[in-house]
């Protein structure tokens, strides 16, 4: 059984982006850009934006944040995307979800230039993805990519079960596993909420991701023996002797799932940092303007 340490390869990654930024600055261009907006004071949502800002300045990168209160109108979050659209300095950036409920998450991604949409969750950027053209890619999903590539492991005519169909991470990650690529040629099955006999499904996989938000869902009468196991999962639950009060659980129940893989990725320290770096990566992209061009 071998751990996935997406901590390392994210590293690795950054320093390769750094070395590239340092040089086109050296060159006298400009550093590339990220910014933010963020509403209201969600405490995940708080850390994954800090998260976002510290690698950022460990890419070389410009990064800023726009903070909204949670009563700001959706009105004003337009207004706040329309001027980063026009900001030539912008290359991309992010709204972080979830919102508000009084303002449609839809209709503020839609807002977002798909040029500038380094989340890849405009639908423009969903549509082309899900044809094989040029596009941003989900960051979680480009992230397990990367470690599946990175650490050599099979995905052609491999049987895949993503658990989750999230707009995120489920449905984009099995549409990708399922292309004509490398990684890719998967055969890939979603189960979801409504899915029977999850249990039966997850034994037939050589790759189950667990995507489904439900901590230690996955155990180990439901892994095949020598079964790659990607875990997405990040809720926080109350640790009274953590530093913080909380610790994150993945979806799978580790301790009795390893022992039965070839390959696991831990939480923390598996797909979590990966996700904030294809995040880098994008905006590099955007910078270098090679989705669309100019
Ligand atoms: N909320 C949870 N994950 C994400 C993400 O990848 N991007 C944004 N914008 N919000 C999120």
């Amino acid at each position: 059984m071998q751990i996935i340490d997406g901590k390392k390869v994210a590293a690795e990654i950054k320093a390769e982006i750094r070395a590239e930024v340092e040089q086109l600055v050296a060159e006298g261009k400009r550093r590339p850009q990220l910014a933010a907006i963020i509403v209201g004071s969600d405490g995940a949502s708080q850390t994954y934006v800090a998260n976002k800002e510290k690698a950022c300045g460990e890419c070389g990168f410009r990064s800023q944040v726009l903070r909204f209160a949670e009563s700001a109108t959706e009105q004003e979050l337009l207004a706040a995307i329309a001027q980063l659209n026009a900001d030539g300095e912008v290359d991309g950036f992010i709204v972080q979800l979830p919102l508000p409920r009084h303002i449609s998450e839809q209709r503020v991604i839609e807002a977002i230039d798909p040029k500038k949409d380094v989340d890849g969750f405009h639908p423009i950027n969903v549509g082309r993805m899900a044809v094989g053209l040029p596009s941003y890619v989900s960051a979680t999903p480009a992230g397990i990519k990367e470690l599946l590539l990175r650490y050599g492991i099979a995905t052609s005519g491999k049987h895949c079960v993503v658990l989750g169909r999230s707009n995120i991470v489920g449905r984009p990650l099995a549409t990708l596993l399922s292309q004509k690529d490398t990684p890719g040629d998967c055969t890939v099955t979603v189960c979801h909420s409504r899915t029977r006999n999850i249990g039966e499904i997850c034994r037939t996989a050589d790759i189950v991701v667990a995507a489904l938000g439900q901590p230690e869902f996955l155990t180990s009468g439901m892994v095949a023996e020598g079964a790659t196991v990607i875990d997405v999962g990040t809720t926080r639950v109350p640790a009274p002797d953590a530093k913080s009060g909380f610790r994150l659980k993945g979806d799978v129940k580790f301790d009795e799932v390893a022992p039965k893989c070839s390959y696991i990725t831990p939480v923390p320290g598996g797909v979590g940092p990966m996700t904030i770096v294809s995040l880098m990566k994008n905006t590099l992209k955007a910078y270098k303007k090679e989705v669309y061009g100019s």
